[in-house]
């Protein structure tokens, strides 16, 4: 690339990011500028959440080398409320947080971590617990004096119509925001409401754009329960609506779940292979979704540790322009994704939806890109190839991921 091209691309990311950023909200902190990385309780603990296992699983965060690969966060999930006291400040539950969620925050930040929490939008939350509905000020402030960094706003037992779910957003939102602390709101009510056209200016960092992943990389017939595979269709479709502090989020990453009991096994959800786990992380990357694991952190395997922590990977999901790549093709077999980055280059996620192996003849000026380019493969970590296209095998179900550099 010439050096006036280059100058150009990075004035224009730079346009890009401003009107990304400034544009999109008139007086709301950008929380998330990239999309949020972290773990998330609900997969492997579901209700049965308690301080030791948190602190645990923080613990393995960081020793994974996970913290130090971008991975933020520890989201408490729902099963952690204990009701209200007798001035209705909403508590944790005492056998499970015998120290309080304070103390818990407090060992987060510590170790360079943020936390987490959970409540809904309703009188009780999905599980029956505790939540904030008419208690939105007090519970950000309590949430706040906590030390908690980000709250994820569930939906169930909420009326069904947009109006009273962008209402009951914004009110929450306008609550944290003026809760004394910067806490990020993660909005959940799984894409019914079409939120990717409202969330963000109802005070939203992030929101599902559909129901609860399951482990599992595709639905039989008839299936109830969201697969990889479904929740990247409809995502595919939708990177418009993403960009700097404002993201689409398909839900956790199932990766090294296997199928384990709990709520991601139910509806169908009987594990992946590692070569599908692997293809959610590129996917999820070039998507720039929320990269939030949901795994036995304590336990993994090398192959998992390996998927989680693929820096160069995290890398294109982290990318300060902040797009949301867009679905070039999508026919029977192929799903090809072109992401551009901050630097002028471009990640390309070739998917192969098929279960058998297959061979794919791609020219980039097929899916827009026309010159000659270096091609690095992000899970080999090397440069494969040069040239105007990319002739290989793709696995079943197995997802490349490129960075496209130096365009001649
Ligand atoms: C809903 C959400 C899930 C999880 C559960 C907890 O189903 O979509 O992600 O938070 O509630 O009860």
């Amino acid at each position: 690339m010439s050096q006036t091209k280059k100058g150009l691309t990075l004035l224009l990311s730079l346009f890009t990011f401003y009107t990304a950023t400034v544009g999109q909200s008139t007086d709301r902190k950008l929380l998330a500028p990239t999309p949020p990385m972290g773990w998330m309780s609900w997969n492997f603990f579901g209700e049965n959440i308690n301080e030791k296992g948190l602190k645990e699983m923080a613990d393995a965060m960081v020793a994974s080398g996970m913290a130090q690969a971008g991975y933020k966060y520890i989201f408490i999930d729902d099963g952690w409320q204990g009701g209200r006291d007798n001035r209705n400040k909403i508590i944790p539950d005492p056998k499970k947080f015998p120290s309080g969620i304070k103390a818990l925050a407090d060992y987060m930040h510590s170790k360079g971590l943020k936390l987490g929490i959970y409540s809904d939008a309703a009188p009780l939350t999905c599980a029956g617990y505790t939540a904030s509905l008419n208690f939105e000020e007090e519970d950000a402030k309590t949430f706040a004096s906590w030390g908690v960094d980000y709250l994820k706003y569930d939906y169930c037992g909420a009326p069904a119509d947009s109006n009273t779910a962008k209402l009951r957003y914004k009110k929450m939102a306008d609550a944290l925001s003026h809760s004394g602390r910067d806490i990020a709101l993660g909005i959940c009510e799984w894409g019914d409401r079409q939120p990717w056209n409202w969330a963000a200016n109802a005070g939203g960092s992030i929101w599902r754009m559909a129901g609860d992943l399951r482990d599992k990389w595709q639905s039989k017939p008839g299936e109830q329960g969201m697969s990889i595979m479904q929740a990247v269709k409809i995502n595919g479709d939708l990177s418009a609506y993403a960009g700097p502090g404002h993201w689409n989020d398909p839900d956790m990453l199932v990766i090294g779940l296997y199928g384990v009991n709990g709520p991601a096994a139910d509806l169908g959800g009987i594990g992946c292979s590692d070569i599908e786990y692997q293809s959610q992380m590129s996917l999820w990357s070039v998507m720039a979704a929320p990269l939030i694991a949901s795994n036995d952190l304590r336990s993994m395997n090398e192959q998992t540790k390996a998927i989680l922590t693929n820096t160069e990977v995290i890398a294109i999901n982290q990318d300060a322009l902040g797009k949301q790549g867009v679905r070039k093709v999508s026919d029977a077999t192929w799903d090809i994704f072109v992401k551009p980055l901050a630097n002028g280059n471009v990640a390309v996620a070739i998917l192969n939806k098929e279960s058998d192996v297959r061979d794919i003849k791609l020219s980039f000026t097929g899916i827009g890109l026309n010159g000659k380019y270096s091609i690095r493969d992000l899970w080999k970590h090397k440069v494969i190839d040069t040239g105007s296209g990319w002739k290989g095998r793709v696995e079943g179900h197995e997802t490349k991921l490129f960075i496209l550099s130096g365009s001649k």
